[in-house]
């Protein structure tokens, strides 16, 4: 059967928008952000144009970790709101034609869970086995500690009950032992639960960590995806998976399902993304081109999720240690700036130093890549971070509503960066007054992204463009056919593309007004200004380019 439902793979050319309803908006003037405020800027998110809200961890917590250790799955941190703030919130959004996904963390639970302070209450309780314990664990890796700055070991002795446990992140965030029937079967309970209550989906928050290192290992590790899925799809047909697997694509692709599409429905693109910063860092299109053209295809019904940031560290863990340099030297030089020996703490524009031409082609390019892109809140208007905060907080700053900040009538729960990402320079309401603010950009480009179809799951081919600073491809569908490039550096260039199959055809520029030939042998000429971008739909001569697009059904 042919796909092309638009509305049954809605995920597929979805626009995802991340964040975290502690950071977004206060609705009680208590200086945290909650669901009440978030409801109030529904509006705000619907005119912007995204389609999906994927929802940080909004749970009860202790918080040591930004609400990813969990006391609770069932419930609503009290400083958030209640459920009955969050059935308002849902009922909303869906008014409002948005969809919702919310953070899965599931590898883990807080160790102030009660099933943990059960488990470990003694060798023989009831739950003890829903985590992972050992007399004997094996030597650590070092790559396996992922926060090497407070850990040193995945394992902690627990001195009460005389055994290690497994940690894969803090010590503070026990991992839950998926290799327990018992426990996949309340991870399948906590999916039920807020499908029920209208969630589309999930995050699912480090994937390989959660099926790896349990006991006894499962004979199949990813059949417990696989029925994860087939739950969700009996529940509810439409509802997906985006997977945080940060792995090589050849180890990557066995997380879609072996072929069958019937794991994680859209997996994020960590190798993209870390080559698009060091194209970016080179003014070079070659990494990302390569990342482009060894991408395997998703099975059928599955999807690349793309994004150039989110809410943790950049991570360039996939890259050399003399690729990682070049990258710190270009967007994160001071020593505060980086973290984990792998990473930055900033966002976007500041990397880009505020230079509005280069932020706009970062993500337009972001937009025009094959795959769904997944936005964190504030990338709209180009925050910044505030390095005074902790860590990866740096960049979970509140949203910048109006030039006095607007999150919050108290003292916020994080502070806004001072100097040129400041509120006063950097807002929601000025940008929305400004016709040429990022924010009316990202408008645009969604727009462009939701009726160009085959920018999403069309067959896209990379092209040889003639210029190393310049990357374009072309994605085709249904006989339909977008051609988009991306200047990477500060000078303009002329390139030549060659388009097999549009002789003749005219390419009707969807960003600007403006239209190019393709010649009789298929060649066409595109200038392209210092950081340029062009979307350009192609349509034979005889065809009015507004008819000539994939239509959605
Ligand atoms: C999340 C982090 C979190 C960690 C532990 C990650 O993969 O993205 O923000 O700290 O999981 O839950």
């Amino acid at each position: 059967m042919r796909l092309t439902y638009t509305s049954d793979v809605w995920y597929k050319n979805a626009v995802v928008y991340c964040l975290d309803v502690e950071t977004f908006k206060d609705g009680n003037g208590d200086g945290v952000g909650d669901f009440r405020g978030l409801t109030q800027e529904i509006d705000y998110l619907a005119g912007l144009g995204v389609t999906c809200l994927w929802l940080m961890p909004f749970f009860p917590t202790p918080n040591k970790d930004d609400g990813y250790d969990i006391t609770d799955f069932y419930s609503i941190d009290p400083r958030l709101g209640t459920l009955g703030d969050f059935v308002e919130f849902m009922r909303t959004a869906s008014d409002r034609g948005l969809r919702v996904i919310a953070d899965l963390v599931v590898n883990h639970t807080s160790d102030q869970h009660p099933w943990f302070k059960e488990s470990r209450s003694g060798r023989d309780s009831p739950r003890r086995d829903w985590y992972v314990w050992s007399d004997t664990p094996e030597p650590d890796d070092p790559k396996q500690v992922v926060f090497p700055d407070k850990e040193d070991s995945v394992w902690e002795y627990d001195e009460g009950s005389g055994q290690y446990y497994l940690h894969s992140f803090y010590r503070h965030q026990p991992d839950l032992n998926v290799g327990n029937p018992e426990v996949r079967d309340e991870i399948a309970r906590i999916l039920g639960f807020w499908m029920e209550l209208g969630l589309s989906g999930f995050r699912v928050d480090a994937v390989p960590f959660l099926i790896e290192n349990v006991n006894p290992q499962l004979a199949n590790p990813h059949e417990f995806l696989a029925d994860l899925r087939a739950f969700m799809t009996r529940r509810k047909g439409g509802s997906i998976l985006l997977g945080e697997v940060n792995l090589p694509y050849k180890d990557l692709v066995r997380y879609f399902g072996d072929g069958l599409g019937d794991q994680i429905t859209m997996c994020f693109d960590f190798i993209g993304m870390q080559r698009a910063w060091l194209s970016m860092a080179r003014s070079d299109a070659g990494p990302l081109a390569s990342a482009l053209r060894e991408r395997p295809e998703p099975p059928k019904d599955c999807q690349w999720a793309m994004f150039l940031r989110n809410h943790d560290e950049l991570t360039l863990d996939k890259l050399t240690k003399a690729e990682q340099k070049e990258i710190f030297a270009a967007f994160g030089p001071s020593k505060d700036m980086q973290i984990y020996d792998r990473g930055l703490r900033r966002r976007l524009p500041s990397m880009l130093g505020g230079d509005l031409r280069r932020i706009k082609m970062a993500y337009s390019l972001l937009f025009s890549l094959p795959g769904t892109p997944v936005i964190f809140y504030g990338e709209e208007i180009g925050m910044g971070e505030n390095l005074d905060e902790e860590g990866r907080m740096a960049v979970r700053i509140p949203m910048q509503w109006s030039k006095d900040g607007g999150f919050s009538q108290a003292e916020p729960v994080r502070e806004v960066p001072e100097g040129s990402f400041a509120p006063d320079r950097v807002n929601v309401a000025d940008q929305k007054r400004d016709t040429s603010s990022l924010l009316r950009w990202f408008q645009l480009l969604i727009e462009r992204y939701r009726e160009c179809p085959e920018l999403a799951w069309g067959e896209y081919t990379v092209l040889d463009t003639g210029h190393p600073a310049v990357i374009a491809h072309r994605s085709d569908a249904d006989g339909a056919t977008v051609v988009v490039a991306h200047n990477l550096c500060d000078t303009a260039q002329d390139v030549e593309l060659k388009l097999a199959g549009l002789e003749r055809y005219r390419l009707t520029d969807l960003l600007v007004d403006g239209t190019v030939d393709v010649s009789a042998d298929g060649v066409v000429q595109l200038p392209m200004g210092p950081h340029g971008c062009r979307w350009l739909r192609a349509a034979p001569p005889e065809i009015a380019p507004e008819d000539a697009s994939v239509k959605a059904r």
